[in-house]
């Protein structure tokens, strides 16, 4: 055999050997990548699972829970029921024999989407749900309304000439329904009989800066709508801090809320999950972080039958007053509290109590936030607290809609 000819048979079978150990690697990697796909399922089923248990427990402990917050329970004993409640694995300790009544809501942020979509869907304020509402409700008007209006409705959004109109199409749940069923002795859980029962929810503290950014920032409609709290804010301003452009600082609003215990008179933009969403009297199956909705969003779709339906757009932050949708642009959200007093941070901690504990906050998530504010700023004097509270008080006397409304729900 001549030597050209050698060469050409070993490089032939050179090559098929490279061939077989790519595809061999290939395949493998595959493998691998559908492992790690399979795996982070499992890992998102089981964070769902856990909340649903947590959801559940805590409920059973509500009357406890209320009580922690009513009571002088220091900041370590909550966290630490806090943990217990958490902990899957740690026996419910005895709960007294109380009856906890539902709350009367004027506006609830439960949707009833049962016929269209045989869902319920909790979407409070200021937790990223528009692009949830939006993404529902062009497949809502599909169903009900046929293609030409989705589409229509489609454009309006893209144009930005929805509105409002992007809150109000698929009908809330009316809270009277769920609190007329506790008094006649039956169980609210068993009044929406959707299959599918979603909350979407955000840490409390990153949910009430949110709040803050939005709503006191001097926009079209928000001395009308929020002037009526802005004496019992203002009595915190120190009037150097307030941002461009913004009727008063983080830090004043934050005060506000941390003096006014209880959710009675709180406006819905920053009153607790717990009411928005009739926590308890609903049984919600699945709960979704907004701090983790990259990884839910897409698994819930899949859950509630919607994967091909719907499309739920990425979070928005604010630039300014414009909103921008990188979510790597935003600074970690805890830097916002580097100016609120320790105390009040832990305050705050206590008001929304309630909701870290029943949608699965873990303490470290509270931590996080409490550990960035400031220990060496003193909370304001008494009487400015008395004043704060004062204002709020007589606030509560004018407004019908309020009385049917209480701070705690469990009582015997
Ligand atoms: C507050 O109430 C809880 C629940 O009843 C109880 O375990 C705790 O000891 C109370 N704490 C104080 C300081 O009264
Ligand atoms: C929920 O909405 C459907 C219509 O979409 C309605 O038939 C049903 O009565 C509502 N449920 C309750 C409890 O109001
Ligand atoms: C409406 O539903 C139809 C049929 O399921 C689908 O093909 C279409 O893309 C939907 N239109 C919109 C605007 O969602
Ligand atoms: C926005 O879209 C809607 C629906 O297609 C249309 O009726 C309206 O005229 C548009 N408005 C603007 C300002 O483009
Ligand atoms: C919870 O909701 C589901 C579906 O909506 C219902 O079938 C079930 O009976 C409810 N559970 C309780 C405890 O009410
Ligand atoms: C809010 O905006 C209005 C209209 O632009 C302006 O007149 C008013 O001074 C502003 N107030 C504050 C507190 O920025
Ligand atoms: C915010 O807006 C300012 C001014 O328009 C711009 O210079 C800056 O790069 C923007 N920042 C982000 C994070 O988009």
């Amino acid at each position: 055999m001549p030597p050209s000819q050698i060469y050409f048979i070993a490089f032939f079978v050179f090559n098929i050997l490279l061939c077989a150990a790519y595809f061999r690697f290939k395949t493998k990697s595959d493998e691998i990548f559908l492992d790690k796909k399979v795996f982070e399922k499992r890992e998102i089923e089981e964070i769902f699972e856990k909340r649903k248990i947590i959801y559940n427990r805590a409920c059973k402990a509500l009357p406890l829970i209320e009580e922690f917050v009513k009571n002088e329970s220091s900041f370590e004993d909550l966290l630490k029921f806090h943990d217990q409640i958490h902990d899957v694995n740690f026996p419910l300790p005895k709960i007294p024999e109380i009856s906890c009544k539902t709350n009367v809501i004027p506006r609830s942020s439960v949707f009833n989407a049962s016929e269209s979509m045989n869902l319920l869907i909790c979407l409070p304020p200021k937790c990223g749900t528009s692009n949830w509402q939006k993404a529902i409700d062009v497949h809502f008007l599909n169903i009900t309304q046929g293609q030409k209006a989705a589409k229509e409705f489609e454009e309006k959004i893209k144009n930005n000439t929805a509105g409002m109109e992007v809150y109000g199409l698929i009908p809330r749940i009316k809270t009277e329904k769920l609190f007329r069923a506790k008094e006649n002795g039956e169980d609210p859980k068993n009044i929406y009989k959707s299959k599918y029962k979603v909350a979407n929810v955000r840490n409390p503290f990153a949910r009430v800066f949110s709040a803050w950014h939005d709503k006191m920032r001097n926009g079209t409609d928000h001395l009308i709508k929020y002037g009526k709290y802005f004496e019992a804010i203002g009595v915190f301003e120190d009037f150097e801090n307030i941002p461009a452009n913004y009727f008063y600082s983080f830090e004043a609003f934050v005060e506000y809320i941390a003096s006014n215990p209880g959710d009675s008179k709180k406006n819905g933009h920053w009153g607790t999950l717990f009411r928005q969403c009739s926590a308890c009297s609903l049984n919600f199956s699945l709960i979704t972080h907004l701090e983790n909705s990259k990884k839910e969003i897409p698994f819930l779709l899949e859950k509630i039958n919607l994967k091909n339906e719907i499309n739920v757009g990425g979070q928005y932050t604010w630039n300014g007053t414009k909103r921008i949708l990188e979510e790597s642009d935003r600074p970690p959200d805890e830097l916002h509290w580097q100016n609120v007093p320790k105390e009040t941070a832990k305050l705050i901690y206590k008001h929304y109590y309630l909701d870290f504990i029943i949608f699965g906050y873990s303490t470290e998530e509270v931590l996080k936030y409490v550990h960035s504010s400031n220990s060496r700023k003193q909370r304001p004097a008494s009487d400015k607290i008395t004043s704060s509270r004062k204002y709020l008080q007589s606030f509560g006397k004018q407004n019908d809609h309020f009385k049917k409304f209480s701070d705690f729900i469990c009582t015997n």
